[in-house]
């Protein structure tokens, strides 16, 4: 899927950073004493580095912040968020929203320019006063599901390369629309299924696409139980806490009264803003499982719910509990997607052994796989961050990211372009729909759609609450 060369055909020469290279050169030579020395800001001046705004400062932020900061060639200029940092946003733990975001940024800059030489970053509450900064090379989009596509979309026309968090889509003709913007407007998306930067994931897809364990015959994809099932029915709404713009977080969803278990983090149980567990843990672990078959343009033909159990109706949450689908791929490869301890794995079998990573790293059988070596001649899988000389285990979001920056520079396609996302995310979707519908459903992955099944075809879709709509 990855290609070599420049596939969007868009030269360098047309990017912010190569333009204002050029200027502060041409100006450096006509007034050389006025300029700052660029020893002043290390290897990589302000004028070279990428411009990123972060939008969306909850839970995930915490991480994909400092995976943008801790790189000299990053400066992250704007956070945005549509909550100031509200109650709704407050645990025991954590304290989150725009202004925590700024503060995490500034904080950052602040200790790295003690001068005071520091611009400060933005905050915004409105992700369209962010697009349309010119001086924004790229945007991370680090919100919940139902705003991902609507997002990318106009961060795409707006000329912005994108890192968008996982599961890529809410829907998949919302994913079709973001791959059809990203290619339209010669964007570079990288899809934060961030498991792909894992050395381990990668050596142990190396492995499948090399034979190493024969023909592959299973993917077993793993994913957590439901971590929270209240409130159930007879929940009550509450007051929005102040300085949280909850008609702006709903945006595109439907209208609904405001409880703080909507929101923060557990968004990802109601099917109006994610698609549960299936999406939550399926855009990592039947990601992996996809990236061992080569299957990123492609998906299984067919899918069928094993016994799925959801919540009692009248809950806030509608996402199955527990998770169990098999899915088939043309070759005839089986899918088997379930929630089972300890909640986030892939094991790819074979005919001949199998290879499983988790949290615990790599398995194999045989073992002695884990020290096969893959030939020169062999398929290799990219090195998100081939820079990286310590242990790479420990920093699989920062190289994910450090993939994403290089792509934005060479214009090449990242580790998980958007096509890859989109697939990944459709299979969690198609996963979703068989168990909604209690029954099988074939599946048409050239023309992505079902094959004489107008029940399951009217669910690839949820309306948009206007004005919000895609194009
Ligand atoms: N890569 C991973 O492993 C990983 C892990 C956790 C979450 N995620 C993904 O990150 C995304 C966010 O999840 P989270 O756990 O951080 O959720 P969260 O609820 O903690 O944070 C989401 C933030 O987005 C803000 N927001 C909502 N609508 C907005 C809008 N229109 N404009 C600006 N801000 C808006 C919310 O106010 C909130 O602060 C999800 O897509 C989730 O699946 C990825």
């Amino acid at each position: 899927m990855r290609c070599n060369q420049d596939r969007t055909g868009r030269g360098p020469s047309s990017t912010r950073r190569t333009f204002l290279k050029a200027s502060a050169a041409a100006l450096a030579a006509a007034s050389a004493p006025a300029l700052v020395p660029s020893s002043v800001f290390g290897a990589n001046p302000p004028s070279d580095r990428i411009h990123v705004a972060i939008i969306g400062c909850g839970n995930q932020s915490e991480l994909d912040i400092p995976a943008f900061l801790g790189h000299e060639d990053v400066q992250v200029v704007a956070v945005c968020d549509v909550n100031t940092a509200s109650d709704g946003y407050r645990t025991p733990k954590q304290f989150l929203g725009r202004k925590p975001g700024q503060e995490l940024v500034n904080a950052f800059y602040a200790a790295k320019r003690p001068s005071g030489t520091f611009k400060g970053c933005d905050a915004y509450s409105d992700f369209r006063d962010v697009l349309a900064r010119k001086d924004v090379d790229a945007v991370a989009i680090v919100v919940p599901d139902h705003w991902h596509g609507l997002i990318t979309v106009m961060a795409a026309q707006a000329g912005k390369d994108i890192y968008c968090e996982k599961p890529l889509s809410l829907t998949i003709r919302q994913g079709q629309a973001m791959v059809k913007a990203v290619r339209r407007h010669k964007r570079i998306l990288q899809t934060g299924s961030h498991y792909r930067s894992s050395p381990a994931n990668r050596r142990g897809c190396e492995l499948v696409r090399n034979g190493r364990i024969g023909r592959l015959q299973r993917i077993v994809a793993l994913v957590a139980e439901q971590n929270a099932l209240d409130p159930g029915p007879g929940w009550k709404p509450m007051p929005v806490p102040e300085g949280f713009d909850y008609e702006r977080w709903l945006g595109p969803a439907p209208s609904a009264p405001y409880h703080k278990d909507r929101c923060l983090y557990r968004f990802r149980f109601n099917l109006d803003y994610s698609g549960g567990q299936t999406t939550n843990f399926g855009a990592h672990s039947i990601d992996v499982g996809q990236w061992a078959m080569g299957a990123d343009d492609t998906g299984p033909i067919e899918f069928e719910d094993q016994g799925s159990e959801w919540p009692p109706k009248g809950g806030l949450f509608n996402t199955a509990t527990t998770v169990r689908f098999r899915a088939r791929y043309a070759n005839g490869v089986e899918l088997i997607c379930k929630t089972e301890k300890p909640g986030f794995g892939t094991r790819l079998e074979g005919t001949e052994g199998w290879v499983e990573f988790g949290y615990k790293g790599l398995q194999t059988s045989p073992e002695s796989l884990k020290t096969s070596q893959i030939g020169p001649n062999e398929i290799r899988l990219p090195v998100s961050n081939p820079r990286r000389k310590e242990d790479a285990s420990k920093y699989y979001i920062p190289d994910h990211v450090r993939d994403f920056l290089d792509c934005v520079k060479s214009r090449h396609d990242p580790v998980e372009p958007v096509e890859a996302g989109h697939r990944t995310a459709s299979i969690c979707h198609l996963g979703n729909i068989a168990m909604l519908l209690k029954r099988k459903v074939r599946w048409d992955p050239v023309k992505e759609q079902f094959v004489g099944d107008d029940e399951a075809e009217r669910m690839l879709e949820r309306a948009m609450r206007p004005p919000w709509r895609l194009g």
